[in-house]
């Protein structure tokens, strides 16, 4: 950190993993000392105990944050796993204890195995763009509910996930497995073809666009409760396999082919609350009883 901040006049962030709690504080604080801008909890945590409830893991992720905070006067951002139940909550939760940004998402990286030696087998594989729209439905979703800053990380490679990034909301979009395929000077391409296609789309400002994609935003902020019903299925049907293709490929491609305006009204034109939000009756808002053994298992 410290030759880092040395060698550089732009702000650094450190970024930390730890295990307990006395851990992350320590180290916050060193990290803090050696003159970081900000500081990043990486909280890469698979919870396979099947006695944790997702209250227990949650409560963990929250009482870490506020005691982090409360041991160093830098900004704290926090990186955050997608599987949690009720991210929007936990969202709020981490704003009220004090998260600066939320950092969304950490990637795990998943084993796999090898079947001539039956072993488990690291494998680490860069990033494709098309990761980024986990990271921009919540972005997007999350964007005006909480004060923290919020980040994409996941899936950027060229200027227009930047853009889509911003206008989903966020302050921030990093790039890691893009710089590891293209080196350094691949920074410099993004930041010019972001500027070109801002300048040929008349916007003076990042500012100006962020969040005009976000849920609050869009006409039709149902479309980002249907992450996997009919209308996205049939959407398939009328579109045929070509679709999916050709908007891989125009990920690939430099912000000058991004088109805001088609994909603003991309969605699809009926606006109904989502049949999960309608059918959440006041009894299953209640905490879940705790599972019965399934049918027929042997003791
Ligand atoms: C080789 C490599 C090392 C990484 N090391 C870290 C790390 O130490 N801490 C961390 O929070 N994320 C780490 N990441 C994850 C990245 O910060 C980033 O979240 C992830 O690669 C997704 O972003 P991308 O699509 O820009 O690659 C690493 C990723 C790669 C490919």
């Amino acid at each position: 950190m410290r030759r880092a901040k040395q060698a550089v006049a732009v702000p650094i962030i450190g970024s930390l993993n730890g295990v307990s709690t006395g851990g992350w504080i320590e180290f916050a604080k060193k990290i803090q000392q050696a003159g970081a801008d900000a500081f990043e909890l990486n909280i890469f945590y698979v919870p396979t105990d099947p006695a944790l409830t997702a209250a227990q893991v949650e409560r963990m992720y929250v009482d870490l944050v506020r005691d982090v905070k409360a041991g160093v006067s830098i900004p704290v951002a926090v990186k955050l796993g997608p599987a949690f139940s009720a991210l929007a909550n936990l969202a709020r939760h981490l704003d009220v204890v004090g998260a600066d940004g939320l950092v969304l998402f950490n990637r795990f990286y998943l084993p796999d195995f090898d079947l001539e030696r039956l072993e488990v087998t690291p494998r680490l594989a860069l990033s494709h763009p098309h990761e980024l729209l986990l990271r921009l439905h919540w972005v997007a979703l999350l964007h005006g509910h909480v004060k923290a800053d919020l980040a994409v990380t996941g899936g950027v490679h060229g200027s227009a996930q930047v853009l889509k990034s911003m206008m989903a909301g966020a302050r921030v979009a990093m790039m890691t497995s893009a710089l590891l395929e293209h080196g350094i000077r691949h920074l410099g391409r993004v930041r010019g073809d972001l500027l070109d296609w801002m300048e040929a789309h008349e916007y003076a400002s990042i500012m100006q666009m962020q969040g005009t994609m976000s849920y609050r935003s869009v006409a039709e902020p149902a479309a980002f409760e249907r992450a996997n019903y009919m209308k996205v299925l049939s959407s398939r049907r009328a579109c045929g396999t070509g679709c999916a293709s050709a908007a891989m490929s125009r990920d690939r491609t430099s912000s000058s082919s991004t088109d805001r305006r088609a994909e603003a009204s991309s969605g699809s034109p009926t606006s109904r609350p989502s049949w999960f939000a309608s059918n959440l009756t006041s009894s299953s808002r209640q905490e879940l009883p705790p599972p019965s053994p399934p049918r027929g298992r042997r003791r």
